[in-house]
This record gives C-alpha cells, structure tokens and sequence, in this order.
C-alpha cells in the first residue's frame, strides 16, 4: 500500500462524483473472505454477489482494473448511474454465460437470507453455471439461510436473542448465538457433504470482532452427479 488511498478514484473511470472508495471497508470485506485487495488483481472477471453499494468493485476500479462486475437485486438509482460495471438480478437467476467467472463473492448476502433448501440450491447451482472451471465461491459467513432459519425455530434462546437490538443483548445472549452460528456453520458444511458438493472451510485474513464471522466457505466449482 504505498499510495495515499485517500486520493485515489475519487473520479475516474466514476461517472457520479459522490461514489467514492472506502478502502477501509473493501479490505474489510474482503479480509472476511481470505483475501486482500491486491490479491483480486490477478483474477480475470470476479462477481461480487450482493454487493450493495458496491465496494470491494469501486476499491478495485480506483487501483486500475476494472474486472468486477457487482451483482446486487436492489441497488440504489445512484449506483445504477454510477458508470460501474452492474448486474441488477437476482442471484438465483443471472443473465451471464455459462463458465464466465473466475471467482464469485457472496458476503452477508444472498446465501444468508435462503429460506428453503430448495431456494439454497437454486443458488449454489446458478452461480456454479457461470463460474468457470478452476474457479471457487467464496461465501462468509459459513451457513446457509436455510439452516439458520430452522436453528430459529428449534431454539427460542436463539430466536428471543437475535430479535433483541444487537448493543441490548447480554453476555448469555450473545453466548447463544455464538454457539447457534457454530452449530449452523457444522449443519452446512454437512449439507454440502450429504449432496456430495466439495467445500472447505477457512479462516478470514482477521477475526471478526463478533468472533462468530470468523470462517468462510470455499466452494470450487462442482459437477451434478
Ligand atoms: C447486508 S447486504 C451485504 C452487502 C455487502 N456484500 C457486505 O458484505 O456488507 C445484503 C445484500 O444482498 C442482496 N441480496 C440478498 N439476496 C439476494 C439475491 N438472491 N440476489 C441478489 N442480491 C441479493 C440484498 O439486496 C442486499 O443488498
């Protein structure tokens, strides 16, 4: 990092001024999925998947490259008018040819909010479709929507303890979830062995605050049996 990141893209290549790069939260982000911002620069196309306001691309552009294509089924006009490089769809179903992705990120997006098994495959099968051969998902946190949703419905301390406001939850509360999440990270990984889809599970660049989110998936591209 030996520029000022401060100074970089403010502008360029943007064609709204306001859309400027948060360096801090793009490394942020992408630290949870195992991975620096340089190290993005040696993958051809790479789809950010859920990405809002778009800034692990806006990090990327300011640096030179222009190879992320963000990929959200809500962005904002701004964003739309931004100039950036935007998929609005919804990731179950995404107009990209087959094998075009080197790499695909999905950070506390769509893989989160599944609410059927069903929904979770839907998912996993259209952005295996446009991942090329050799490339991998990288998916934080580490458990599917689906799962989490039954763990919710068996646990009422889990359910009673996410529904309070985050800074109101006591110690215990926050001991709850922490075990739930684990509990859901293992039911996923299993998931994904009882349908024979290869993942692995690892460790982000930093722990997480909430240790909680400290584990993402790794999930290379896979063929239906
Ligand atoms: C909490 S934000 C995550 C933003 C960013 N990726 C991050 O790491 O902070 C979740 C985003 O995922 C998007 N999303 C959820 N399900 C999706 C789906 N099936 N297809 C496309 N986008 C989806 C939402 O519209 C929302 O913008």
């Amino acid at each position: 990092m030996a520029e000022d990141e401060s100074k970089l893209g403010q502008t360029e290549g943007l064609r709204v001024p306001d859309i400027k790069p948060n360096f801090k939260t793009a490394r942020a982000r992408l630290a949870s999925l195992g991975l620096s911002l340089e190290d993005l620069f040696r993958y051809g196309l790479i789809l950010d998947v859920g990405a809002k306001d778009c800034e692990i691309a806006k990090a990327v552009k300011a640096k030179g490259y222009d190879s992320v294509i963000s990929v959200d089924r809500a962005f904002s006009e701004e964003i739309m008018a931004s100039g950036m490089r935007v998929l609005k769809e919804d990731a179950r179903s995404l107009s990209l040819e087959n094998n075009k992705a080197d790499l695909i990120l999905v950070r506390s997006s769509a893989y989160y909010y599944t609410e059927t098994e069903e929904e979770t495959f839907a998912l996993l099968s259209e952005l295996n479709r446009v991942l090329r051969e050799g490339g991998e998902q990288r998916i934080h946190p580490a458990r599917f929507g689906h799962i989490i949703r039954a763990l919710l419905t068996e646990r009422p301390d889990f359910f009673n303890a996410k529904a309070k406001a985050s800074e109101r939850r006591s110690s215990t509360e926050l001991a709850v979830i922490q075990s739930c999440d684990a509990i859901a990270n293992v039911r996923t990984a299993e998931f994904l062995e009882r349908h024979s889809i290869f993942a692995k599970r690892r460790e982000g660049l930093e722990p997480n605050a909430q240790q909680n989110f400290r584990e993402y998936l790794s999930i290379p591209k896979f063929h239906a049996r």
